[in-house]
């Protein structure tokens, strides 16, 4: 078994290797005049093979990167079981909203399971489609535990107080708000949501009989992309009267204003996992923590 990192693997693959016990290779990567991607594995390799590359920036280049990089591997008479993707991109588009879509995320997931990978292990995938796309292999890490971790040794948060309230921004955050509130032992909030037929604009209702007077509110989602979503939320929170409104998202992409729209919104901190190569600049409204323990827990499943 080894481990190969492709050009976005965040440092994670050495730190997989590190921790696992297991060899670890860079891949050799370059982009020739026209844009074109080339990938060459350096070191011969017959057995099998854990590739480890994140999507995110840019997530066509990187994309390509790693099915070139399973294609490298094939050829040299190895075989890539698992591979590692802290943010799958294109996962959002996992249905077709309107007639005539394409499903991003099935074309993705069908692409790297047609090149023979047996495992995909990634970080808070962003629907239940996407394990239906690609099958039993799919293991998807939700960092609940890690944000928990980190709300009571940080945050000064204490399991099992009564004046925190976990909050999902939508339906779809609610496995994520669940599992975060048993893991400190806290209620969970599904936000009601209702758009404006006819301006679009977005009004937030609490379900009956919830507060979050003066308490501590603990926003979960996956992504953080413009920021809109968590803003728009926080800004609720804050006008209904809470205290501190802490976000944790698995993955920051941060585009745009999205910092200075969190902080103008009254969010107190944000925290997410390092599933992105984007350079933050130091900045004390964000945290991030590593997820690579939580990833190698789960390989230590899968591989023999
Ligand atoms: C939506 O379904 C996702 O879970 C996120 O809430 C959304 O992608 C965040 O995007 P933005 O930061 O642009 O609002």
């Amino acid at each position: 078994m080894k481990i190969i990192s492709l050009s976005n693997s965040l440092g994670i693959g050495v730190k997989l290797a590190n921790i696992l016990g297991i060899d670890h290779i860079e891949a050799y990567v370059k982009i020739f005049p026209d844009g074109e991607i080339y990938v060459r594995v350096p070191v011969d390799v017959k057995d099998d093979v854990i590739l480890i590359q994140s999507t995110y920036p840019d997530q066509n280049r990187t994309l390509m990167e790693l099915f070139l990089g399973i294609d490298a591997v094939k050829r040299l008479g190895g075989k890539v079981v698992a591979t590692v993707i802290p943010y799958l991109a294109y996962s959002r588009q996992d249905r077709e909203f309107l007639r005539g879509e394409a499903i991003s995320s099935y074309v993705i997931l069908s692409i790297i399971k047609s090149l023979g990978v047996k495992y995909l292990v990634t970080i808070d995938a962003h629907s239940p489609k996407l394990k239906e796309y690609f099958g039993e292999g799919f293991i998807n890490v939700i960092p609940a535990k890690l944000f928990a971790n980190y709300l009571t040794q940080y945050e000064s948060i204490k399991a099992g107080d009564k004046n925190v309230t976990v909050i999902a921004p939508d339906k779809g955050a609610e496995l994520r708000a669940s599992l975060l509130s048993s893991e400190l032992n806290v209620d969970y909030v599904v936000i009601k949501k209702y758009r404006d037929r006819y301006t679009g604009k977005i009004r937030h209702e609490f379900p009956e009989g919830i507060s979050v007077n003066g308490k501590v509110a603990v926003i979960v989602d996956d992504i953080i992309s413009t920021g809109g979503t968590v803003a728009n939320i926080a800004s609720f929170l804050k006008d209904n009267g809470a205290g501190r409104v802490i976000v944790v998202a698995s993955h920051g992409l941060f585009v745009g204003n999205a910092i200075s729209k969190l902080r103008n919104s009254g969010v107190d901190k944000v925290v997410i996992t390092k599933t992105v190569g984007i350079n933050l600049k130091s900045d004390d409204l964000i945290e991030v923590v590593d997820p690579s323990e939580l990833i190698a827990d789960s390989l230590r499943k899968i591989i023999p």
